[in-house]
């Protein structure tokens, strides 16, 4: 059985060192799609991506002091040697004009070790696209386009040193094994995964990732049994799959118009 909590996971009721693991995807920086989610979480950041004070550089940090405030909260949940995966893409947004990239991955990264997090190394993942490459400059001439943003980050990180088990705890970890094959594929830096084709209505809105993103890093970094949180659950894709792994999924989402996709509580299929 999952439970998914309607709330704003800056804010989570439950007790300290009960998670063992946490996968999600926050909304991203800079991608407009997040801007009134984080407008919703601080309104600060409405009036400055628009209007006569607009400061852009101001509203970025204000959305990752946002994150941040999740990322301590989830630092608290964790285990010791707890491992927590985030899913983000860096952002290229014009503003009066001007190009600018937003590196996300890069100021979470910050963010989680400041808090004491430990990086470990991340996974690329890269999402083939039928769309011809996009030139996004000047044609075939020099030096002004840029490349193709065609990868997204997992960033890794630990709570402290490495997981340490009890007797029943070496049962479950034995018990939740991968193959080699697995962990030859699973354990390289670089993952080519297509993305969710993007259904029309509620879930379109969440972007979702891929069952199969989920399902590798729930079978990476925790033992059945264990529970799993995401933060940023969306349409619960980590929750169903922790629940079809065996683990115990728990989620927290800010947008009640997903109680429509996911409900409180149950079985997800
Ligand atoms: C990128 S989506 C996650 C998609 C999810 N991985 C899935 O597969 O459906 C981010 C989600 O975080 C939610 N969200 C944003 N801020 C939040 C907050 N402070 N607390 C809880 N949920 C939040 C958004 O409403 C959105 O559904």
């Amino acid at each position: 059985m999952y439970r998914m909590i309607f709330g704003d996971s800056r804010k989570m009721e439950l007790p300290s060192s009960s998670v063992h693991l946490i996968v999600t995807s926050p909304p991203y920086p800079m991608i407009k799609m997040w801007d009134r989610v984080f407008s919703q979480m601080d309104p600060k950041v409405g009036k400055l991506l628009t209007g006569a004070d607009s400061d852009v550089r101001q509203a970025y940090g204000l959305m990752h002091k946002a994150l941040g405030e999740v990322w301590c909260e989830a630092c608290r949940l964790l285990v010791d040697g707890g491992i927590m995966c985030v899913n983000v893409g860096d952002a290229t947004r014009s503003f009066n004009g001007e190009f600018r990239l937003f590196t996300n991955h890069a100021r979470i990264t910050e963010v989680c070790e400041r808090l004491g997090f430990v990086s470990l190394p991340f996974i690329l993942w890269k999402k083939p696209t039928n769309k011809p490459n996009a030139f996004l400059g000047s044609g075939f001439l020099p030096p002004n386009a840029y490349v193709t943003m065609d990868h997204e980050f997992i960033l890794i990180f630990r709570k402290g040193g490495k997981r340490k088990f009890s007797e029943e705890g070496k049962a479950s970890r034995r018990e939740s094994t991968y193959t080699k094959k697995e962990r030859d594929e699973w354990f390289s830096q670089t993952w080519t995964m297509r993305g969710v084709r993007q259904e029309a209505g509620l879930a379109r809105r969440t972007a979702a990732f891929p069952e199969e993103l989920a399902a590798r890093l729930i079978r990476m970094f925790s033992c059945v049994g264990e529970t799993v949180l995401d933060p940023f659950a969306g349409t619960g894709t980590t929750l169903k799959v922790a629940e079809r792994l065996g683990r115990n999924p728990i989620g927290f989402e800010i947008d009640e118009n997903l109680k429509a996709v996911v409900g409180e509580e149950g079985i997800l299929v």
